[in-house]
């Protein structure tokens, strides 16, 4: 109660106004609301009927805060839940559930938000460091124990080793399962038998021929990027130190070719002195030169990565990428966020273009073209395409970011929307 109450103190006399990027009552308004738990609930068929040869689920994350939130609060910030359709036997059954990470479980048996939010959570100088005493005090009370994660698991789902993982970049992958009645169930955090430390990406590339997953963790401190990779069981191999990254980086997602993994490293970046200012802890530095990288697939170290400058190119995610020219050629096709500064705070003003971008492995020319004009992200493909030149991608087109009116489906060979 005394650290509830001094939270409320931060809240109503410490924190500036909200900008609209980290208030609550515009960030979960309208279609971003949050909304509960449903136990397996047995949809209704309203018109036709569902063929009974359809056997399977679709299951998405996304961000549903456990607790209204009090002060400043992003759209990433929102606990990770998880919703399915299961059909199966002409029936089709609808669950919503939280995944049950070390943060939800924590506050919920409290009764009350304890871990303050990342993204939003640094909205003045005083307020943050009023923030990070109190959460200190938490943790020195026993209320919370970092070692157990911070994470939220609300980005994503991936399957690989045979098993289904909630993921967020900030934590471990939490293992998930889905019963015959159609729930959905958190069987625990995982840390491959020991050998996955930290944090690990939310878009683990799956190699669809030989089963292996491809991941990487990019943290604040040195090295700040990490590659590595999982073997058809799901087994955790070594770690690539990246130490030619020099600077943290915001490294959302990346792509693998047959042959490479490819990095981005772009223009937004961990900033922790401007955390302690009173900034975000995510910006951009408008004098650094984006570029690329790429590393063998298989690499024990880094003396093989070679980096490309590719000004002007920002992406957040990676659609694909695949070898090309015998060998001699690598192409990506990502959205170009454009203007990058935008990409946290004013996402609605931004313009994500679909490029195809080719790096020539022997004069080390890099090319890149638009091949839609729409304002397009989240792209994704046929997954039996992974790291192999691919035809269709399907995106979303925001209006604005980040919401979304349709899909678009986009023909790569031809360039068009
Ligand atoms: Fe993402």
């Amino acid at each position: 109660m005394i650290f509830n109450a001094f939270d409320e103190i931060i809240n109503n006399f410490i924190d500036p106004p909200l900008k609209p990027s980290v208030d609550p009552r515009y960030v979960l308004s309208d279609n971003f609301a949050p909304v509960d738990e449903l136990p397996p609930t047995a949809c209704e068929v309203e018109e036709g009927s569902l063929p009974s040869c359809l056997d399977g689920a679709y299951i998405r994350n996304g961000p549903n805060p456990q607790y209204l939130p009090r002060g400043p609060y992003h759209w990433f910030d929102g606990d990770g839940m998880l919703h399915s359709i299961r059909i199966s036997q002409g029936r089709a059954i609808l669950c919503s559930r939280y995944v049950k990470t070390y943060k939800y479980t924590i506050e919920r048996d409290a009764g009350s938000q304890i871990l303050p939010n990342c993204f939003s959570g640094f909205n003045s100088l005083t307020a943050s460091a009023a923030r990070a005493a109190l959460f200190a005090a938490r943790i020195l009370a026993g209320q919370f124990n970092p070692v157990y994660g911070i994470g939220l698991a609300n980005t994503s789902l991936t399957f690989f080793g045979n098993k289904l993982y909630a993921l967020g970049e900030s934590d471990l992958p939490y293992a998930i399962r889905l019963t015959s009645d159609g729930d959905i169930e958190t069987i625990g955090r995982r840390d491959f038998d020991g050998n996955l430390s930290m944090s690990m990406t939310a878009h683990p590339k799956i190699d669809p021929d030989t089963g292996e997953a491809f991941a990487f963790r990019y943290v604040s401190m040195p090295p700040f990027l990490t590659y590595f990779h999982f073997d058809a069981s799901g087994n955790k191999k070594w770690d690539v130190p990246i130490l030619s990254m020099v600077r943290p980086s915001f490294i959302h997602d990346f792509a693998i070719t047959k042959k490479y993994a490819i990095f981005t490293d772009i223009q937004i970046g961990m900033k922790p002195i401007e955390m302690i200012n009173g900034g975000s802890p995510v910006g951009t530095d408008p004098t650094k030169t984006p570029r690329l990288g790429i590393i063998p697939r298989s690499a024990k170290d880094e003396s093989q990565m070679r980096w490309f400058n590719v000004p002007g190119f920002n992406n957040l995610h990676a659609v694909n990428a695949w070898d090309e020219d015998d060998g001699n050629a690598i192409v990506m096709v990502a959205p170009n966020i454009l203007p990058v500064e935008h990409t946290l705070e004013r996402m609605d003003l931004i313009h994500a273009l679909m490029e195809k971008v080719t790096i020539d492995l022997s004069t080390g020319m890099v090319k890149r073209s638009p091949i839609s004009a729409w304002n397009i992200d989240f792209g994704v493909i046929n997954q039996a395409y992974i790291g192999k030149k691919n035809r269709y991608v399907y995106a979303a087109v925001g209006d604005p970011m980040p919401k979304i009116s349709g899909i678009v489906k986009l023909d790569v060979t031809k360039g068009e929307g």
